[in-house]
Formats: C-alpha cells, sequence, structure tokens
C-alpha cells in the first residue's frame, strides 16, 4: 500500500490531521492499535480552547459541536472554600467551549467514514522505516498478516507510549521531564453540573475540579496521593472528599449520585525535542505531556496539527519552509502551554514536600489573583488559548 501521509495513532490528533489532509487533497492511511470503541470509551478532556474550536470547524467537524456544546465565558477559582470569578470575555474577549473529547473523537471517525478516509483498527508491531531518508515506509501486523505501506512523510501521533518518538534516536532525541507527586481521581456522574462555569479549587486537603459535559453530566476530580488505587475510593467518600475542598456554598447545592466512571490519572509534564526527525513529525502527546490543571492536552495536540497541516500542504505546492521548522514552530507554543499547566498546578494543588512558607506562597499568589485585573488577564489570555 503507498499513501503520501502515513498516521500513526487513531487519537485526536491523528483522526484530525487526516481529515484536514484529505479536504486539501492529500492521501493518508491512520494506523490505530486499538479497536474504535475502545478509542471512543476513554474519558479524556473537557474545554476547547477557540483555536481548537475554529480547527474543527475548519476541518467540517464543528456541526455537533456547535449545537451541543456550551461556550463558557469565564471559570472560578477557590481558595480555602471561598470562590471568585475569572472573566475571559471581558479580560480579553474570548471564551472557551465545553465539549468533551469523546465528542470530538466521535465526529472524526463519522466525518473521516463520510469521505471513506482510511482508519486501520487493531494493528500490531508497527515500525517506521527509513525516517531519515527521503522513502521512509511503515511495517504493521493485521490480524497475523504482515503489510507495508510506503509514504512521503510520516506523522506521530500515537500518545506518549506510541512507537513513533522511540523511533527518534537517543543521541537526537532530548527529553525534558517533571513527575508530580499525586494523581487526579475523576468521577462521570449523571447529575446536574454543581455551577455553569467550572471551579478550580485550592484546599489545604488538596485541589478539586468541578467540571461537566452537558446539563446532566458532571465530571469532578480530585487530588490523590500516587499510591491510592481507585477501588479505594467508593463514591461516598469521593462525593464527602469533593464537598470538603469546594467552595461551601457550591458543597451545600452539589447533587450526588453514582459515578459511571472513576479513575485516576497520574500528573507529568514532558516535552521531547525535536519534534521532526527527517521525514517523521511527532504530534500531540507523542511528542509532549502537560499535567491537566490547564485543560492544555487536547488543545496542544490540536496546535500542533494546525502547524503541521500547513507545513505538508505548503509542501506539496513545493515550498518546504513550513516542514522544516515545524519541530521550532510547534515547541514555542509547546512550552508556553507547559509553564502554563506547571504554574497552574502549582498554584492550586498541595505538595507533600512543601512547607507552611509555600502554602502561604499559594495563598498569596490566589488572593493577588482575586484582586489584580492584569494577572487576571495572563491567566485568561494562556487558558483561552495562546494564538497560533
Ligand atoms: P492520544 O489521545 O493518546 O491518541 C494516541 C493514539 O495512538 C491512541 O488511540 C493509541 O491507541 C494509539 N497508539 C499508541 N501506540 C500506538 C502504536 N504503536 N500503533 C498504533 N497506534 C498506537 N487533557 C486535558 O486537556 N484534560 C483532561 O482532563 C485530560 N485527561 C486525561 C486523562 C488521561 C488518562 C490521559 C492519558 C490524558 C488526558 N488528557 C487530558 C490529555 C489529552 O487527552 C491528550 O492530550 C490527547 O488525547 C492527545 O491526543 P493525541 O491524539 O495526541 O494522543
Ligand atoms: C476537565 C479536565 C481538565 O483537566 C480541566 O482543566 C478542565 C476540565 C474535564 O475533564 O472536564
Amino acid at each position: 500500500m503507498r499513501c503520501q501521509v502515513a498516521i500513526i495513532g487513531g487519537g485526536p490528533s491523528g483522526l484530525l490531521l487526516s481529515q484536514l489532509l484529505h479536504r486539501a487533497g492529500i492521501d493518508t492511511v491512520v494506523l490505530e492499535r486499538q479497536s474504535r470503541d475502545y478509542v471512543l470509551s476513554r474519558i479524556r478532556a473537557g474545554v476547547l480552547e477557540w483555536g481548537t474550536v475554529e480547527m474543527l470547524r475548519e476541518a467540517g467537524v464543528g456541526a455537533r459541536m456547535d449545537a451541543e456544546g456550551f461556550p463558557h465565558d469565564g471559570t472560578y477559582l477557590a481558595c480555602r472554600n471561598e470562590g471568585f470569578r475569572i472573566d475571559f470575555k471581558d479580560l480579553v474577549g474570548k471564551q472557551v467551549m465545553v465539549y468533551g473529547q469523546t465528542e470530538v473523537t466521535r465526529d472524526l471517525y463519522e466525518a473521516r467514514d463520510q469521505m471513506d478516509g482510511k482508519v486501520i483498527h487493531g494493528v500490531e508491531g508497527v515500525v517506521i522505516h527509513g525516517a531519515d531518508t527521503d522513502a521512509p515506509h511503515v511495517t504493521y501486523t493485521l490480524d497475523g498478516t504482515e503489510h507495508r505501506l510506503d509514504c512521503d512523510w510520516v506523522a506521530g501521533c500515537d500518545g506518549f507510549h506510541g512507537v513513533s518518538r522511540q523511533t527518534i534516536p537517543d543521541t537526537v532525541l532530548k527529553e525534558f521531564k517533571r513527575v508530580y507527586p499525586f494523581g487526579w481521581l475523576g468521577i462521570l456522574s449523571e447529575t446536574k453540573p454543581v455551577s455553569e462555569e467550572l471551579i478550580y479549587a485550592q484546599h489545604s486537603r488538596g485541589f478539586a475540579l468541578c467540571s461537566m459535559r452537558n446539563a446532566h453530566l458532571s465530571r469532578y476530580y480530585v487530588q490523590v496521593p500516587l499510591t491510592d488505587k481507585v477501588e479505594q475510593w467508593s463514591d461516598d467518600a469521593f462525593w464527602d472528599e469533593l464537598k470538603r475542598r469546594i467552595p461551601a456554598e457550591a458543597a451545600e447545592s452539589i447533587e450526588t449520585g453514582p459515578s459511571i466512571e472513576k479513575s485516576i490519572a497520574p500528573l507529568r509534564s514532558f516535552v521531547a525535542e525535536p519534534m521532526k526527525w527527517g521525514r517523521l513529525f511527532l504530534v500531540g502527546d507523542a511528542a509532549h505531556i502537560v499535567p491537566p490543571t490547564g485543560a492544555k492536552g487536547l488543545n496542544l495536540a490540536v496546535s500542533d496539527v494546525h502547524y503541521l497541516y500547513h507545513a505538508l500542504v505548503q509542501a506539496y505546492q513545493g515550498d518546504d519552509h513550513g516542514v522544516t521548522h515545524y519541530s521550532e514552530q510547534a515547541l514555542a507554543r509547546v512550552w508556553k502551554s507547559e509553564r502554563f499547566s506547571w504554574s497552574m498546578t502549582g498554584l492550586l494543588h498541595r505538595f507533600p514536600d512543601r512547607g507552611d512558607f509555600e502554602a502561604r506562597m499559594q495563598e498569596a499568589e490566589l488572593d493577588y489573583l482575586q484582586h489584580s485585573r492584569v494577572a487576571q488577564m495572563s491567566l485568561a489570555e494562556n487558558y483561552v488559548g495562546l494564538p497560533y
């Protein structure tokens, strides 16, 4: 088989890249290890930057998001059970969209089906060959049979644990990382969200977040030690802990109910440089991970896709500038989102290895944020998404 761009990974970045390239007349094959149902069962991000919203529209997959998503003009931050609002619309004239990653992925799969896009599920043993030559190819096994896919370029959209990043020699790749000494325990419940906007809560017992998917589906998180296991957390224990950490008014009015999903995610900051090696590009989680506090993971994957999509279209028009400089261009934005996610994580979590002084620093910073329009503008500018 032959295609112009071989895409490894059928998560949001692989599917979006394939959809955009297909519409521009560039043919792709997406190789995904898991089944479609499995990919769609993963509950992940919930907040889209406006740049992401516009990219999804540009890809022709914005209709359901525009009909069913919820534009949010602001968010609440809370410190010691008292909340205050950051008004994005007023501060920087922009909004975000609450629309789950699961829905984005579903819309992308449907659009790929409609255009007869080639997405192959259940592939095993993907190997990228000759990425540093002019004629790369990918081999994989499907139902026990070995296949070969020749291509001009390879897009590594295969997430943190994929093969693409590992294809780049150690002598070329430099990794920057930080692991946080806690995780997020998240639940999804068929209950009315406690607030119309998200609440990010700092508390001496640990961080908590109140989010949502729609008017009847809520997503809540609490910071937990890395040693905690999901089985240790009954629904009642979760609700009790959440209520202790959020503003008193929210705790009194929150609707509780059984969880329909419960999981613990570790927090990590990670960047791999460069994001290009020969004819192989790294995109999204394959190249970088952010702790979820700034809601940046999915949005950063989409901004990588933006740069790579335009670079490849230009390359097929005879201009190699974009593909040559993809890594620098993407990394400039990646590092700013890393900084924001790291700083929001530091601001809002309880760090077991930090003392009273740092706790006061957090409180002072939140107090500053509450009362300084300048500080709020900076947070808002980053939260709604820096320009591409
Ligand atoms: P992925 O979504 O990881 O997709 C990669 C795809 O590649 C997967 O489908 C995988 O099966 C496939 N793949 C992997 N290896 C291979 C291989 N060898 N061959 C073929 N296919 C392969 N972000 C937020 O903003 N907010 C959140 O609340 C949030 N929660 C998260 C919770 C978890 C548990 C995780 C893991 C991530 C979370 N994120 C969150 C981050 C966000 O979901 C990711 O940034 C986003 O999914 C990145 O998209 P991607 O397409 O680059 O990678
Ligand atoms: C959600 C997750 C986040 O990490 C975040 O910052 C905001 C919302 C969510 O799952 O809804």
